[in-house]
């Protein structure tokens, strides 16, 4: 599904030299597979993640999602692919402040060619299948952080995206609600979506089938 070849991240420090963030990555992901990704801090472990996710444009080296070589794609094109393909979770949300339960999983399907009863269909399923129906016309500082990171998950996933990426997504959370999460990321994955997660736990990499070890920006450990 994922195809990483020589690539690096490196940004400009002073004339003719460079910070290094990620060297000559190469992974192989295949579909239906979960993997935890850890490091120390500053590994270059998010910076790795928003390239998954086609945020960040500025590395070299080759990129195949899903047999698309995204390294030849046009930032417009990254887009569109990632909004039809892959969702992401963030460590601190990020759901729209001004935007309702209802509304904040109303966007994602808003980039797609869903009609408007197909969304309000989605949205209700969404609400339905994360039990938080009775939360929907409340906004995100009405609610608890876990119960933020569970619409940041339905929202993630709202638009069945065939890759799931999330930056340490229990990091704020307290453990129970962190467990609830990972038994949420263990379902889709049975269910078939592929994850791909950032964690310092090594409870939450458990729930991954393979680690990958970055320190530095190189992979220094990996298990299949
Ligand atoms: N815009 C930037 N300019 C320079 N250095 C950056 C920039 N963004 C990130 N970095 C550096 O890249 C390294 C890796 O960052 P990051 O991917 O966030 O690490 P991690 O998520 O593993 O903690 C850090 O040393 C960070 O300071
Ligand atoms: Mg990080």
């Amino acid at each position: 599904m994922i195809k990483l070849r020589n690539l690096e991240r490196r940004y400009p420090l002073a004339k003719e030299k460079f910070f290094y963030v990620l060297r000559d990555i190469n992974i192989d992901i295949q579909e239906g597979e979960f993997i935890s990704i850890m490091g120390p801090s500053g590994a270059g472990k998010s910076t790795l993640l928003h390239i998954l996710g086609m945020h960040d444009h500025g590395w070299r080296g080759e990129y195949f999602f899903r047999e698309t070589a995204v390294h030849h794609l046009k930032t417009k094109e990254r887009a569109t692919l990632r909004n039809e393909q892959i969702g992401f979770v963030f460590q601190q949300y990020h759901l729209l402040d001004d935007l309702t339960v209802y509304e904040n999983l109303d966007i994602p399907l808003s980039y797609r060619r869903y009609s408007k009863s197909e969304r309000a269909a989605l949205v209700a399923d969404t609400l339905d299948r994360f039990q938080i129906v009775g939360k929907k016309d409340l906004y995100p500082r009405q609610l608890s952080g876990g119960q933020q990171q569970l619409v940041g998950v339905a929202r993630a996933i709202i638009a069945e995206p065939k890759l799931l990426l999330a930056d340490e997504p229990t990091g704020n959370l307290h453990s129970g609600q962190g467990e609830e999460i990972m038994e949420l990321f263990r379902k889709l994955n049975d269910e078939g979506m592929t994850i791909i997660q950032v964690t310092h736990s090594e409870k939450n990499a458990s729930y991954g089938k393979r680690t990958i070890q970055l320190r530095d920006g190189w992979i220094t450990k990996r298990e299949q």
